[in-house]
């Protein structure tokens, strides 16, 4: 069968395409495709656009700029093969020191190497040992939750915020809070950030988005949470729609191990798209009678949308046992819906918003609010991840877990 592999040869050396060429043309069951690029930066603007099933490039006896091309490469697309062709006498004076510089090209994620001058026979065993493998991706995909009602100010973004600070705190770097309340965004002021970057820019960017400028977008917060801002302001917002949200998420699920998303309290496409594309949904309600009889009508919206009943959560928050509140076993009866997380009124969460420092991290003593929080932590860090089953690019990548289940149908109106 004959094998069309894209490859990329990225190389200052102009002699080293028809080394390549040549030996492709001595492979008879091999029609590639070949591009090449001259630097560092444009083959990894290639990689991005055009993600090729192999990069290869030449590499010399310093390899410093090679470390931050293959972090890219890998973050990018992470199922491209990288080689590096290398001449010996080029790279090292003796075998002894050819072998430590491979290992060092290894160690900064070199996948194989093939000397110079490249020989269609060295290139034909090791397009055989590549094509055959499957091309699937092993890195899971991140988790997403969201938290939503149809309510506003029930406190999605304190728990949003909360949660998505606890989770950073176990896992620094890998946790993306994305502010999808996209009229009136809160996040970067609890977090008492300044974004120059928000989600107007992946709407602007979007030809050259992927997985790694979305990771750029996001502002890092010094917990280890990285924030992708709402809209600076409402024009800006009115550019934001369900296929803007659908890619954030695909991408970020891709380079980040938890995906938190606040929401706006309407049901709208943006929404339906979060909801589309998260692993589990918290719906947030508190214990006032209006707010648990729009609840109540939530709930029967997502049964009439087919929202998995296995993808959601009540949480029953700003709970106190003062007198005239409901209490959580009356809630449940009355209202016939099963609550799986309450977390209290905490007064100091008022503060901690003036002061844009999430009351998480603030150190102390463990309050019952702070343990709800954890609890929910847990419980996100339990869901299974999914893996990519391949990388095709920026679009609705499959495998999530939300897709284990039925995904939810239903246009609205
Ligand atoms: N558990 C809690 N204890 C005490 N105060 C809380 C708690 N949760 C939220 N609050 C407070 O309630 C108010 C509303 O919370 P928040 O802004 O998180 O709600 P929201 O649902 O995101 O609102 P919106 O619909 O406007 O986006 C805020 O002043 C917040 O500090
Ligand atoms: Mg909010």
């Amino acid at each position: 069968m004959e094998r069309t592999p894209h490859i990329l040869i990225v190389s200052r050396d102009e002699a080293l395409e028809p080394e390549v060429r040549e030996a492709l043309d001595g492979i008879s069951d091999v029609r590639a495709v070949v591009s090449s690029a001259e630097s560092w930066r444009r083959g990894l603007e290639m990689v991005r656009n055009r993600r090729p099933d192999l990069v290869l490039f030449a590499i010399g006896a310093d390899l410093s700029e090679l470390r931050s091309f293959m972090e890219e490469v890998q973050l990018a697309s992470p199922s491209t093969d990288t080689v590096a062709v290398y001449h010996p006498s080029t790279i090292a004076d003796s075998s002894s020191k050819e072998s430590t510089l491979l290992i060092e090209a290894l160690r900064i994620g070199v996948r194989d190497f093939l000397r110079r001058p490249v020989s269609s026979r060295d290139l034909d065993q090791f397009l055989d040992r590549r094509l055959r493998r499957p091309r699937t991706e092993e890195r899971p995909l991140g988790r997403v939750v969201t938290f939503f009602t149809n309510k506003g100010g029930v406190g999605k973004s304190t728990l949003s915020l909360n949660t998505s600070c606890a989770l950073a705190k176990r896992y620094p770097g890998r946790v993306l809070l994305i502010d999808a309340s996209i009229q009136m965004g809160v996040c970067s002021a609890l977090l008492d950030l300044r974004p120059s970057t928000s989600m107007t820019n992946v709407v602007t960017e979007k030809d050259r988005l992927d997985a790694t400028l979305l990771r750029e977008l996001a502002v890092p917060h010094s917990s280890g949470l990285h924030l992708l801002a709402s809209p600076f302001n409402a024009l800006e917002a009115a550019m934001i729609d369900d296929d803007v949200i659908s890619r954030v998420l695909n991408l970020g699920r891709r380079s980040f191990d938890y995906v938190v998303v606040d929401t706006f309290p309407m049901i709208d496409k943006v929404m339906m798209a979060v909801l589309d594309l998260c692993d589990r949904a918290y719906l947030v309600t508190e214990s006032v009678v209006p707010t648990l009889e729009g609840t109540a009508r939530m709930l029967e919206v997502l049964d009439e949308l087919g929202f998995p009943e296995s993808r959601r959560r009540l949480v029953l928050n700003r709970y106190s046992t003062f007198v005239g509140n409901i209490r959580s076993d009356e809630v449940e009866r009355r209202m016939k819906f099963k609550i799986d997380h309450i977390v209290p009124y905490e007064k100091k969460i008022l503060v901690a918003a003036n002061m844009g420092s999430p009351y998480i991290l603030q150190p102390g003593l463990h309050s019952r609010f702070r343990k709800a929080i954890n609890r929910i932590a847990d419980e996100i860090e339990a869901i299974a991840p999914a893996r990519a089953e391949s990388w095709n690019g920026n679009g609705s990548g499959g495998g999530s877990a939300a897709e284990a289940d039925t995904p939810i149908g239903g246009e609205l109106g």
